[in-house]
């Protein structure tokens, strides 16, 4: 359906999942816990119809899938196989000057990096990592400055410039950069927006930022024509009365492992240290022969799961994008040697379709292939499917290509030996091996969060602006509004029987405060696709209803005895 917003910043996104309950920042009335979220009334509506059609489409739909629910906690040895235990890690690098850590690939230091501090009029260009700041009445506003970001190749662009604080959140790329960008007033941050300038073989680019500020944290994000991106990261901050700034060029490196730990036992000394897992897909490779077992399944077939992964990200961000703890829909498809590479293609094509199906804009979606350097431990071939944020294009989920490695890993240390017995192969050697493994992982948040970012969308109507989410209907969090006109005593009942009659079948909102026109907005910003209005000509002339519909905003009157019939046939679209 034809958009009037192209693309949607992350503040709207954000101010409407807190608006109207779809996500709330974890623990908020302490201060929030940093990159965790909680899912609201419509949120965890949203999610769990996500879930749902994932599960629909290719657990239940499918011959050749089953499903399972494996526990969160495993035995450590679980991780120690799969290569988790040595190889999940990010290379944290500690800043000397500041102390703060970051991941070093985004620290690719590309040039001298110098402050500008004072009013708009009047700056004073120092290079170094720490300045003298005065009182904070003195100086109300720093710009930092990159100044010579040589970029390593002549193809590559700043796509992105980003500035991150406890407080506030905004990103904005580079397209924008060139215009001053105003932001609501309740954000601490002001976004000056400087031209970013290719001066010679130099970039520059300017924010300006409150001294107020504890800390605060700048990317800038280059990227060259073959889609490799470089990110460097510049922390701000202030610190015994003086103000600081890091680059890469001052840090120490070391690895950092990923997962979480916790303990099992009484006594933290003596109990046994066990890892909340980073991915759902070696809860699938441990049950593989109980599966193969119960289900007398032959290949090609698949294990899917749906589960909470938790990860300790360095660089956590835009918003549910990376998060400590989230959810994935992972499948773990098991096939032939030698035919992993059609499969490979074909769950990338069936991905990619179902995003489609679900009202994904094409155009918005692209298939990245990795780089072999990207590969994971365990991947012969990876492809990407991303999404065009606001940011940029970004990872909504993997296609890997796990060939028999963590099959074989597992029996290697298990001792169980974890294959498939083929009858069609006739050589007595070659009969019993692993299956090699196709495995599409997506995370739940990170698909809400496309579907949010691709749903959104504002139209003027009448001088009005109307915020309308395009969700599918078969995911959208409420299907059907019931909208009284008024609350007449003698509309009450009758719209009170055919909210009981809608919602028997379908998750269903009774609204009946304020106008009908507003009413109608509400339900448009939530993504509710119809809306059936009960009035006097419901009551006194034809026990009909209107149905409204949210896209066209057009009306249509039906008998209430064809009321069900008529919803059913345009929610199943
Ligand atoms: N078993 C393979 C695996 O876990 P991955 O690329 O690390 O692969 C798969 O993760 C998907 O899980 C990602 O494409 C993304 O959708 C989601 N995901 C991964 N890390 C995440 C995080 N920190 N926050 C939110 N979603 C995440």
């Amino acid at each position: 359906m034809a958009r009037t917003l192209d693309q949607v910043e992350m503040d709207k996104i954000v101010s409407l999942c807190k608006r109207r309950g779809f996500i709330f920042q974890s623990s908020e009335i302490y201060g929030g816990l940093a990159s965790t979220y909680d899912y609201g009334p419509l949120g965890i509506e949203l999610k769990r119809n996500i879930r749902d059609a994932w599960w629909r489409r290719f657990i239940q739909y499918r011959d050749d899938m089953v499903g399972i629910e494996s526990a969160i906690l495993m035995h450590p040895q679980v991780w120690v196989a799969s290569g988790h235990s040595d190889t999940f890690t990010d290379p944290l690098v500690e800043c000397k000057a500041c102390h703060h850590r970051f991941r070093q690939d985004n620290l690719t230091y590309l040039g001298e990096v110098g402050l500008l501090i004072g009013s708009n009029t009047n700056l004073d260009i120092v290079k170094g990592s720490t300045l003298p700041m005065a009182s904070e009445n003195q100086y109300d506003v720093v710009l930092i400055r990159g100044l010579g970001l040589t970029p390593p190749d002549a193809s590559t662009v700043l796509v992105a410039a980003r500035l991150i604080g406890p407080d506030f959140h905004t990103e904005k790329t580079f397209a924008e950069v060139g215009a001053v960008i105003d932001l609501p007033k309740d954000e601490r941050v002001l976004f000056v927006g400087r031209k970013l300038e290719r001066e010679e073989s130099d970039y520059s680019v300017a924010f300006q930022i409150p001294l107020s500020l504890e800390t605060a944290t700048i990317t800038l994000v280059f990227q060259n024509a073959s889609g490799a991106v470089w990110p460097m990261v510049i922390e701000v901050g202030t610190s015994d009365g003086r103000l600081q700034m890091c680059s890469s060029k001052e840090v120490t490196a070391r690895h950092f492992n990923l997962m979480l730990k916790t303990f099992l036992g009484p006594v933290e000394d003596t109990a046994s240290q066990v890892y909340l897992r980073p991915e759902t897909a070696q809860g699938i490779f441990v049950n593989f022969q109980n599966v193969l077992t119960a289900t007398r399944k032959r290949l090609p077939f698949g294990i899917g799961q749906i589960g909470k992964s938790f990860r300790n990200e360095i660089t956590t961000g835009n918003f549910t994008f990376r998060t400590r703890e989230f959810e994935q829909m992972e499948i773990e498809f098991f096939v032939k040697p030698g035919t992993d590479e059609e499969w490979h293609q074909k769950w990338v094509d069936d991905f990619m379709q179902w995003f489609i199906d679900l009202g994904v804009r094409e155009e918005k979606l692209r298939l990245r292939p990795h780089a072999q350097r990207e590969l994971s431990h365990y991947s012969k071939a990876t492809s990407d499917i991303e999404y065009s944020f606001s940011w940029g294009w970004g990872e909504l989920m993997g296609i890997a290509n796990r060939t028999d490695f963590d099959l074989k890993a597992h029996t290697r240390h298990s001792g169980i030996r974890l294959d498939y017995f083929d009858d069609e192969v006739h050589d007595p050697d070659r009969k019993h091996y692993a299956p090699y493994v196709v495995e599409p992982a997506l995370g739940v948040d990170r698909a809400l969060l496309v579907f949010l970012f691709d749903a959104y969308d504002e139209e003027i109507i009448e001088g009005d602006t109307r915020v309308v989410l395009h969700l599918h209907s078969a995911i959208a969090p409420i299907k059907v509004a019931v909208l009284p006109l008024s609350r007449n005593e003698r509309l009450v009942p009758k719209a009170r029987e055919v909210y009981d009659l809608v919602r028997s079948r379908f998750t269903t909102q009774y609204d009946d405060a304020q106008s009908i026109g507003r009413r109608y907005r509400r339900q448009d910003e939530i993504g509710t696709p119809l809306a059936v209005t009960v009035d006097f000509q419901t009551l006194d002339e034809d026990n009909a209803v209107t149905i409204r519909d949210r896209d066209t905003m057009e009306q249509v009157r039906v008998p209430i005895s064809e009321l069900m019939d008529t919803l059913t046939e345009r929610l199943d679209r």
